[in-house]
């Protein structure tokens, strides 16, 4: 059983997903613990309610990243984590700790990368006309949105949308390749050279 802890900020609809898939029948991964940088994060409920240990890490106890970035790194190493997922987790980590979980963190973001990084992906989509928008999972490298790209799901851009209906299309994806990265990392199926990922078949 792969050991992953997922990290969030903020509502928790993509740890609700891997809550969910993680305890569908013969998933061969299990959520150790659910990790907060924000006290009143409503993913922790999610996670007591699924009886997984949370842990609020705030970031503004802390007078440095380094610092903070050095308790989430205890945390993680305290309870033998194999996995890390951000899930909406809004903090920038320090390079000594993306390299110190290189290969064993990755993200999911609401574009098709290497479009649209950093914050509101879904307007900028918008804005620039795309016809298509998406979301990717993929591992993370120090640049922001960056890195090796696991999986991604397209959806249609409609003449109606605005950045809410749009988001909302993403996330349902979001939640669904979420869940299938983490099932073909768990499944030892994953391999990463230089900056693509090559999925082994069955
Ligand atoms: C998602 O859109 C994710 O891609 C982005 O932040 C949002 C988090 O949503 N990184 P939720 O907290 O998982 O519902």
């Amino acid at each position: 059983m792969l050991r992953i802890a997922v990290l969030f900020s903020g509502r928790g609809s993509n740890l609700q997903a891997l809550i969910d898939g993680t305890s569908s029948d013969n998933f061969p991964a299990t959520i150790i613990c659910a990790i907060s940088n924000v006290p009143d994060a409503y993913g922790l409920k999610r996670a007591r309610d699924a009886g997984i240990e949370t842990l609020t890490i705030n970031h503004r106890e802390f007078s440095s990243r380094e610092n903070f970035d050095k308790a989430l790194d205890d945390a993680l190493r305290d309870r033998n984590i194999d996995l890390v997922c951000l899930a909406g987790f809004m903090r920038i980590l320090t390079l000594g700790f993306v390299e110190a979980w290189q290969d064993r963190l990755i993200n999911v973001h609401p574009s098709l990368l290497p479009a649209f990084k950093g914050l509101d992906a879904q307007q900028q989509a918008l804005d620039a006309g795309v016809k298509l928008a998406g979301c990717t999972v993929h591992f993370v490298r120090p640049g922001v949105d960056d890195g090796p790209i696991i999986s991604q799901a397209a959806v249609p851009v409609l003449d109606d949308d605005d950045a809410d209906t749009l988001s909302a299309r993403i996330l349902v994806q979001e939640h669904v390749i979420y869940t299938q990265s983490v099932k073909l990392i768990a499944e030892g199926r994953v391999q990463v050279k230089a900056a693509r990922v090559f999925i082994n078949p069955n």
